[in-house]
């Protein structure tokens, strides 16, 4: 299967050098996927490309992107497994006359069928990419339409099938870009237009942003840009003040991303609560809802994981948690009047919006919590709340899993006739648990340093509401530091997991005192005699662990959103300590904007 996770942008400057702005923001966009860079700009009538295989301050010292003269030009990162990581695939791609490039993001599905057919018409292909046929068909309907570039672009995007945007470059100096079920935004500074798949694209040039709608056809000229629909409509989109500010993409006085993110994490807390003022109204659709069901991907999946169990603890309410992936097998059997909560930090990961698409064409309202308002998701749905925590730029998600943990713990609060009581003490009182777990840094660094540098296998076992965190703390393990790791629910080691234990395994068992106290403690005895390590996190020491990580007193319910921190700070330690890079883990993307 294709996979392709990419940034595009697009740029016209008039006087201002393109090809420096543009290795800028691809930089500031490369979270997204980067495996390969490529950057086309127009000179003297002439589109001039440069494209490498690697991150893209890699590429650019290389190949000096950023010479490359010109005030108008378009550039890519990419993330692919189809096609091979090499110069080649890596875009802009030219079309034959190599007076059109384009790059892309998203999937052309029936590209084998157009670069047959264009084939047969005499168009030779360089690139085993999908995206290739992109340039190709505009060449052709350029031809056709005696370049009317709209009539063109028009007929180019109906027909492709699949879920794409693109960004192409005309040897006239003409931008023009096309959104179809991949993000595509407008950036509107005061002598520059910029047209790219993410805000951060142009966030340090503009704040003024226009979010194409799907179906939408731009064309960027002289500094100005024309919007046309499908049917050669031109079209007007607002233009909307982008909230987040820029100096919260950079890393500070930190090392990485992720670490800064960590930290950001008590800043950032209370904004979830406190930056939305439409609880109740979500609250409601959930109240007057026959079947409640949530879903979201990797991280969002382990928050409605924690948001059944509370839900069902204090609201008294039954919500079933399907991952967005196998929510399609699931789909049919929705009820109407459901209501589905979709959770995504990203507001634009494709087994979540499809997911959505389906459930709203049965008929159940669609709720979402996210963190970008001006996302797919937030357009979909008929209410959400926002995380308002800030870009995340870290591939892995840290400070956005705390954020939908408050948003959830409000909803259940809201819902719950006090049984579970948020109030404003206790929210003071949470961001000083959590500042106060993060002082552990250094000692959970020298912790992961004793670790043996050979360790393959880490498990995480928890009970109740610390089994989501036990899933959550291994998928950071996993896509940080590439050791294998596993989120075992305590009570199901002896139904076969234990099998698995040995005097090399490390076990770190989530041990808060609560109903699951004694149990984990049970189950650490069966480890402890198969000789692992084990590692506690609770408030309250025990002999039986090995290395201890303690956590302050809290009340029961809010152990997981600081149990989770020990677990982010871990995963980051081991990746320095595997030597990879933290920020942007092998083979994985921030946006999985693909099926
Ligand atoms: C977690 O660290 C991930 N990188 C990944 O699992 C992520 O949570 C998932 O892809 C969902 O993203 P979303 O929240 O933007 O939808």
């Amino acid at each position: 299967m294709l996979v392709n996770v990419c940034s595009i942008i697009g740029f016209n400057g008039q006087i201002t050098d393109a090809a420096p702005l543009l290795v800028d923001s691809l930089k500031k966009m490369e979270y997204r996927g980067y495996d390969s860079v490529g950057i086309a700009t127009l000179n003297d009538g002439k589109i001039l490309i440069s494209k490498g295989v690697g991150k893209v301050a890699e590429v650019d010292k290389a190949l000096e992107l950023h010479n490359l003269p010109g005030h108008v030009g378009i550039g890519h990162t990419r993330w692919a497994t189809h096609g091979g990581v090499n110069d080649k695939n890596a875009h802009p791609h030219f079309s034959c006359t190599s007076e059109i490039a384009v790059v892309h993001n998203g999937i052309i599905d029936n590209y084998q069928e157009l670069k047959d057919e264009l084939s047969k018409e005499g168009h030779v292909f360089k690139s085993q990419t999908d995206s290739e046929v992109i340039s190709h068909l505009l060449e052709k309907y350029c031809k056709k339409y005696d370049f009317d570039y709209i009539k063109s672009l028009i007929a180019t995007c109906n027909t492709l099938k699949g879920s794409f945007a693109f960004v192409a470059i005309f040897k006239n100096g003409l931008i023009c870009g096309a959104r179809f079920d991949e993000p595509l935004i407008i950036g509107v500074a005061p002598s520059a237009i910029f047209l790219s798949s993410d805000v951060l694209g142009f966030l340090k040039y503009t704040d003024k942003a226009i979010f194409l709608d799907n179906g939408d056809i731009v064309t960027i000229e002289d500094g100005k840009y024309h919007i046309f629909d499908i049917n050669n409509n031109k079209v007007t989109r607002v233009i909307t003040q982008v909230a987040w500010e820029l100096a919260s993409t950079e890393k500070g006085k930190y090392a990485h991303h992720t670490i800064k993110e960590i930290h950001e994490q008590p800043s950032i807390l209370l904004n979830s609560i406190n930056k939305n003022n439409n609880f109740q109204q979500f609250c409601e659709y959930v109240k007057n809802a026959s079947n409640v069901y949530i879903t979201g991907s990797g991280t969002s999946y382990h928050s409605g994981l924690l948001a059944k169990r509370l839900l069902a603890k204090y609201a008294k309410i039954k919500a079933e948690v399907i991952m967005s992936s196998e929510f399609h097998y699931f789909s049919d059997t929705l009820e109407s009047n459901s209501v589905v909560i979709a959770i995504s930090q990203s507001g634009e990961t494709a087994d979540v919006i499809h997911s959505v698409k389906k459930a709203k064409e049965g008929g159940s309202k669609i709720l979402s919590i996210i963190n970008v308002p001006t996302s797919s998701l937030a357009r979909l749905s008929d209410s959400f709340l926002v995380l308002n925590c800030g870009p995340e730029i870290g591939v892995a998600a840290t400070k956005s899993f705390l954020a939908q943990l408050m948003v959830l713990y409000n909803i259940v609060s809201v819902m719950s006739n006090s049984r579970l009581d948020l109030n404003i003490a206790m929210q003071k009182k949470l961001v000083k648990d959590v500042e106060k777990t993060l002082e552990l840094d250094e000692y959970i660094e020298s912790l992961m340093a004793k670790l043996d540098n050979e360790i393959k296998h880490i498990y995480i076992l928890g009970r109740s509401i610390h089994y989501p965190i036990a899933l959550e703390g291994s998928l950071k393990i996993k896509e940080l530091a590439y050791i294998h790791a596993e989120g075992i629910a305590a009570g199901e080691l002896k139904h076969g997991p234990l099998a698995l234990i040995d005097n090399k395994s490390v076990v770190i068992v989530l041990n808060p005192v609560d109903e699951t106290y004694q149990d984990v403690i049970s189950s650490s005895n069966e480890i402890k005699s198969r000789g692992a390590v084990i590692i506690g996190i609770s408030n309250k020491h025990h002999d039986i662990y090995d290395e201890y990580i303690e956590l302050p007193e809290c009340v029961d319910f809010l152990y997981p959103v600081i149990e989770v921190i020990p677990l982010q700070i871990m995963s980051y330690y081991l990746a320095l300590k595997m030597q990879v890079d933290p920020d942007y883990p092998r083979n994985l993307a921030k946006s999985v904007t693909v099926k």
